[in-house]
């Protein structure tokens, strides 16, 4: 996922909420800051109007399915994504890739030939909700589709598993090295543009199964990266979000290569470039020079996602995440050192195996400590592969959710607390959605908060304006335009 203080317009207008937490994992809360994997809670469907609108540009003639016994003419694909910002990116790759084959994109599995799920197994609820998909064609064994399953699932659980029908396509890993250099992504987004600047994690946190599905860490050259952003500035894109499971933990290939924030304040001044963002930043590798990069440039947006995970030292030992509670007080301390405000977020874990009451605790006084913007917690899922399956699953469901639910409602006080003092506020707004609603908008702000505003003008999208804030809730602001 991308960075959301969750509540849309579909709050202010009283439709059916849909947020993008709203659809997936019910152990996450609130506000919904890009987990460490940038977490995207709810699938995302690949619009084919917007879809239809690139592609015209991207069509690179045929491809090399053309002559697939199974596709015939029917050259249509569906994509559903599920997990983390990078997977959605990922997706971006595959529909822009294909649509430059000539293939069209649609909005329904009934209306594709090909489907395609991009999966996520970071806990096993993600890796499930494939599992559910697959097994509705197995009930239809005539359905005349190819089904591909890409990413984090169809690596971890090993494709034998993911037979759907009689037909199913392997070999669409997008994680290789190439995934940098694809030509023909095709954003799902058009004002802000993702871009992968650091794939796969050498961290060894003990409960993730990150490093087994995404492989080590490998960077992308700074030279690649300023091209990308050019292209992308010229094609339009304002706001760039640079990607990586420890995006901080960037290191420049070149001789003499750029650090991360010296590569952030090269992004943020390539004309026609408004914003940048960053997600996931790692604790341990978050650097002072970080923190001064976004005092000095203001395109550097004011909104650092640094998961803590536990407020125990105890339990971050045993989840091998490299720091003290004290240690990543002081990352905290840094952040909030700045002349500006900084707005954070983080991702915590509640059951860790052994985790105590007291644990539990001090995570909650971390969170008083911390005042975070935005918080997604977790129950924790045992995965294949990982240090922590060797030490049991020891705190029942039940007791998570407790917990789990003990720890949103500590946040969300805190979120309201903090959202109240914001209402008179001015914010500039990147306007990114209009409500059914005549007059109603929304948008979020440099700090990445989420504003629902009123405004007299129409055409706003893709804009960025003045919104006061009026008004406050847990996850966002309302407001109105200044005029
Ligand atoms: N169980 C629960 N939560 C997990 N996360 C990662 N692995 C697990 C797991 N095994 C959470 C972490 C991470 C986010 C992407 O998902 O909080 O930051
Ligand atoms: Fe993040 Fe740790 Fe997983 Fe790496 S191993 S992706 S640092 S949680």
């Amino acid at each position: 996922m991308p960075p959301s203080f969750d509540v849309r317009l579909d709050d202010l207008t009283g439709a059916r909420a849909e947020s993008r937490e709203a659809a997936q994992d019910s152990d996450s809360i609130l506000a919904g800051p890009p987990s460490e994997l940038g977490v995207n809670k709810s699938p995302t469907r690949h619009s084919p109007a917007k879809a239809a609108r690139r592609a015209g540009s991207q069509h690179h003639g045929d491809g090399a399915w053309s002559t697939h016994p199974v596709l015939g003419d029917e050259r249509t694909f569906y994509i559903e994504t599920f997990g983390c910002q990078m997977n959605v990116h990922d997706s971006e790759k595959v529909a822009g890739v294909l649509l430059g084959r000539g293939y069209q994109q649609v909005e329904t599995v009934d209306a594709a030939k090909l489907v395609f799920y991009n999966t996520c197994s970071i806990r096993e609820k993600a890796a499930q909700k494939v599992f559910s998909r697959l097994g509705e064609f197995r009930k239809h064994p005539d359905h005349g589709k190819v089904i591909g399953v890409l990413g984090c699932v169809a690596q971890q659980e090993g494709l034998a598993q993911l037979e759907a029908g009689n037909r199913r396509v392997t070999g669409l890993d997008t994680d290789t090295d190439e995934t940098f250099e694809t030509e023909m992504t095709r954003r799902d987004n058009p004002f802000r543009a993702y871009l992968t600047i650091i794939e796969g994690c050498d961290k060894s946190c003990s409960y993730c199964v990150v490093p087994y599905t995404r492989g080590p860490e490998r960077s992308r050259s700074s030279a690649s990266v300023l091209e990308e952003v050019r292209k992308l500035a010229g094609a339009g894109y304002s706001e760039i979000q640079l990607l990586g499971q420890t995006v901080n933990s960037y290191r420049d290939p070149a001789p003499r290569g750029k650090t991360f924030a010296e590569l952030l304040v090269t992004v943020a001044a390539v004309p026609g470039i408004r914003r940048v963002r960053f997600t996931t930043s790692h604790p341990r590798d978050f650097g002072r020079d970080i923190v001064e990069a976004i005092d000095s440039v203001p395109a550097l947006c004011d909104h650092v996602h640094l998961p803590v995970q536990s407020g125990s030292t105890r339990v971050l030992r045993a989840m091998q995440r490299t720091y003290t509670r004290e240690e990543y007080l002081e990352k905290i301390a840094l952040i909030r050192s700045a002349r500006r405000p900084i707005s954070v977020t983080s991702d915590i874990i509640v059951g860790f195996p052994g985790e105590t009451e007291q644990d539990v605790a001090e995570t909650l006084s971390l969170l008083d400590a911390a005042q975070y913007d935005g918080v997604f917690a977790f129950q924790y899922s045992p995965r294949p592969n990982t240090a922590s399956l060797q030490m049991g699953d020891s705190i029942p469901e039940e007791e998570k959710g407790r917990r789990l639910a003990i720890v949103q409602d500590r946040q969300r006080e805190i979120q309201v607390a903090r959202n109240n003092e914001l209402v008179g506020q001015t914010f500039e707004v990147l306007v990114d959605g209009a409500s059914r609603r005549p007059g109603q908008w929304t948008g979020r702000s440099s700090s990445n908060r989420i504003l629902n505003f009123s405004s007299p003008h129409s055409d706003l999208l893709g804009q960025y304006i003045q919104v006061r804030a009026t008004g406050a809730s847990p996850n966002s602001l309302v407001g109105e335009q200044i005029i």
